[in-house]
């Protein structure tokens, strides 16, 4: 949409009665011009400028329709005959701006509740820390920027870190215990816990490390017992880590759960995530402020644990140099290089169960728009090996998944 304004002073000499049928003639406008929206003129009520007495204002579909009325031969006739010889001064602006569905995008907006804003780490517990890292710096392209013998922190951007790992040796497997999303602002962070609370949901106390690394936060268990930690003020870097090929951001965990409608609901009723698409009966893509597809996908399965945690790389040649680096190592690839529908991202998955969940590195994961994230109605698809991957030629390709 444009809208058009214009603000006008008459000369002073101009006598009342012509003031008022010009007044009255612009007011025929809209008739004129079909194109013209929500036309409005009034005196200018502003003490501290009085520059200009009048002001009007129209909308427009789009900018060619705005210069059709003012090439008009009826607009240029008007302007050189009546109002020039009349009009002291006057400034006009036009402006491009989004429309009625983006203004009814933003009340909706307002009205709903928010969820959480972005998956920021994931707390893995891990037999062998010094594998680990080598496996995450290496294959996944993280920076290690601490580590004690007790714990360690990895970051793929500027946040803090988006994997802390905790040294478990008497495990056998990775095993992760936490996954951390940041909250706009204090008062969305306030309304999830009203609504935790308000749904029976024991409110706990961040990490004591994590405390130190935010300004505010709580946690709280899912269905699964998976603990989820929300907070405001995570610290952050001055710079990205030096390394030319690295994730650029965590995008999501992906949890496979015994108690599926639970966690559903836990995850959008209290939580305030949204699904943005449904594989029947299979798995939930849901997503949360920072307007990726999705931030958090659920999927029904006969175990619970977190299947794999999705970063997001730069470019798909940093993904397929990833994936050369993998095949080169022979580091297991759990599911080759895939499309999916979804989400509209090319990814391929490693997967050593020494350091907890599968890693996806992905490529032009779908982000919506502000429009998008309010108005996305979620589409149900069939469970077929096409709606997840759209390079499968048959309803039955199910293999290397
Ligand atoms: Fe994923």
């Amino acid at each position: 949409m444009i809208r058009h304004t214009l603000m006008f002073r008459f000369a002073d000499e101009v006598p009342e009665g012509v003031r008022r049928s010009i007044l009255a003639e612009l007011e025929t406008f809209p008739e004129r011009y079909p194109a013209m929206r929500h036309w409005s003129m009034g005196e200018n009520l502003s003490s501290p400028d009085q520059t200009y007495t009048h002001a009007m204002s129209v909308e427009f579909p789009d900018e060619q329709e705005l210069l059709a009325y003012l090439t008009s031969e009826s607009h240029e006739t008007f302007v050189r005959e009546k109002w020039r010889p009349v009009i002291a001064d006057q400034a006009i602006v036009a402006y491009e701006f989004a429309g009625p569905a983006a203004d009814a995008g933003r009340e909706g907006r307002m009205a709903r509740p928010h969820g959480p804003y972005g998956m920021e780490y994931a707390r893995i517990e891990v037999p062998d820390m010094q594998a680990t890292i080598d496996f995450l710096e290496y294959h996944v392209g993280l920076q290690l920027e601490q580590r004690t013998d007790e714990y360690a922190y990895l970051r793929s951007d500027i946040e803090h870190h988006a994997i802390e790992l905790i040294s478990a040796p008497e495990r056998t497997a990775g095993w992760t215990t936490a996954i951390g999303f940041s909250v706009e602002s204090a008062e969305v962070l306030e309304e999830i816990k009203q609504r935790a609370i308000a749904a029976g949901h024991e409110i706990l106390a961040l990490q004591k490390r994590q405390q130190a690394l935010c300004d505010d936060g709580f946690a709280l268990a899912d269905p699964d017992g998976l603990v989820v930690e929300l907070f405001v003020g995570f610290q952050e870097y001055a710079e990205p880590p030096h390394l030319e090929i690295r994730p650029l951001d965590l995008v999501h965990p992906f949890l496979a759960t015994t108690k599926y409608e639970e966690m559903l609901d836990f995850y959008i009723k209290v939580l305030g995530f949204i699904p943005s698409d449904h594989i029947v009966g299979s798995a939930t893509f849901l997503r949360s402020e920072d307007r990726y597809h999705h931030s958090l996908a659920i999927q029904k399965n006969d175990q619970h644990y977190v299947a794999h945690l999705c970063f997001a790389m730069k470019s798909l040649d940093h993904v397929m140099r990833m994936r050369a680096r993998a095949l080169y190592k022979g580091a297991p690839i759990a599911s080759d290089i895939v499309n999916h529908s979804a989400s509209t991202s090319i990814a391929f998955y490693l997967h050593d169960i020494r350091f907890g969940p599968r890693f996806e590195l992905c490529d032009s994961h779908r982000v919506f728009t502000p429009e998008e994230h309010e108005t996305h109605r979620a589409r149900k698809m069939p469970a077929d090996p096409r709606n997840i991957d759209v390079w499968r030629p048959a309803s039955d390709d199910w293999g290397r998944f």
